[in-house]
């Protein structure tokens, strides 16, 4: 008997779609099978006022059927000022503000070295209801880039929550078991997004047999104890964690080089993969929770009245090795095992 899943159509709370030529050639991956994006503002220059996030908002809308909405926000800098950060939410422009901290990850070098610089703008936020959106790793060259969350977690975002009270914040692509356990301890206000493709790979997939760019991306893919950490968190039915897929293009000759750039391209076939994924953690019955559900409850928006129908098949499901794009061709990441979950259009 054939099986099919459908679900509301899902939602990425968490992607990178670049500008330019990648943007035009890598849009149409998220816009096939998701409603809605929170947009990264990493642009080369970032993205850090209202109008500059409306000017990339017309670029992507350009970019993709009406279908698609693309959810904005704005990179958050010692010298954002929190009026504009407030009349872009007013206005409907930005849906939220990215907080990298400054050199953690791509395209970060803007982002906040001194907290207390940027104390006004998170109070402004927390009277709006705008979330905070955290690249939860610290950048200090003295911490192994093992433990850069759960250090983030102590250091900066419990002490950002205490100073802020009523600021919503969302612990993005978290990678260990110190966050999901740092979220589930918290009451209210704090969601996570779990990327795809850390629920699929450790680190040993980077390492072992070879070191695989592909699999290279920021937070770092951590041991095998905190994967299946995420899969539990993500598997659940928590309404605290959603998806967020990080799906992060670089053209391979960005990957493939000496000092490659971090960022995996799971947009052609996430939908698959976390099908497979929550069948084999006998969860499918979460996957709408998970994909559809979370993020706009945690937003505060209306689930999608469309659909998505996903399909079992016999045979493993087809899907491109690489999108040419006019930035370069960019590799889809490779779960490395079949999928046989196809997204029926
Ligand atoms: C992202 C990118 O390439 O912009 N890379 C990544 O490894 N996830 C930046 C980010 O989200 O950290
Ligand atoms: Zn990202």
């Amino acid at each position: 008997m054939t099986q099919h899943l459908t679900l509301p159509r899902p939602d990425d709370w968490h992607l990178h779609l670049r500008d330019g030529a990648m943007l035009d050639g890598i849009a149409p991956e998220t816009a096939r099978h998701f409603a809605r994006a929170i947009i990264m503002p990493n642009l080369v220059p970032p993205v850090v006022t209202g109008a500059e996030a409306e000017a990339y908002r017309n670029r992507i809308r350009a970019a993709t059927p009406e279908s698609f909405t693309p959810l904005m926000t704005l990179y958050l800098t010692e010298a954002t000022d929190p009026a504009d950060v407030v009349a872009a939410h007013a206005a409907g422009i930005i849906t939220a503000v990215k907080l990298y901290p400054a050199g953690a990850t791509t395209n970060s070098a803007s982002g906040v070295r001194d907290f207390d610089r940027v104390r006004a703008v998170l109070e402004a936020m927390a009277e709006a209801g705008i979330p905070l959106l955290c690249h939860g790793e610290v950048t200090d060259p003295e911490i192994d880039i093992f433990d850069r969350e759960a250090v983030f977690i102590d250091r900066v975002l419990d002490p950002i929550r205490r100073a802020t009270p009523g600021l919503r914040v969302v612990m993005e692509h978290i990678t260990t078991a110190d966050a999901v356990a740092y979220v589930r301890s918290q009451p209210e206000g704090l969601g996570a997004t779990i990327t795809t493709h850390h629920l699929v790979i450790n680190r040993n997939h980077i390492l072992v047999g070879g070191i695989k760019p592909h699999y290279y991306c920021l937070p770092v893919a951590k041991r095998e104890t905190h994967r299946l950490a995420l899969v539990e968190a993500a598997s659940s039915g928590d309404a605290r964690f959603f998806l967020g897929t990080d799906s992060a293009p670089h053209s391979d000759a960005a990957k493939e080089s000496a000092c490659g750039c971090a960022g995996c391209f799971t947009a052609t076939n996430t939908m698959s993969i976390l099908a497979q994924v929550f069948e084999s953690a006998g969860a499918l019955d979460k996957l709408a929770a998970f994909a559809s559900q979370n993020g706009p409850r945690f937003y505060g928006l209306p689930e999608n009245s469309a659909t998505l129908t996903l399909q079992k098949s016999d045979r493993p499901v087809a899907y491109p090795a690489k999108i040419e794009t006019g930035a370069g061709p960019v590799t889809v990441f490779d779960p490395g095992f079949p999928l046989y979950w196809r997204v029926l259009d």
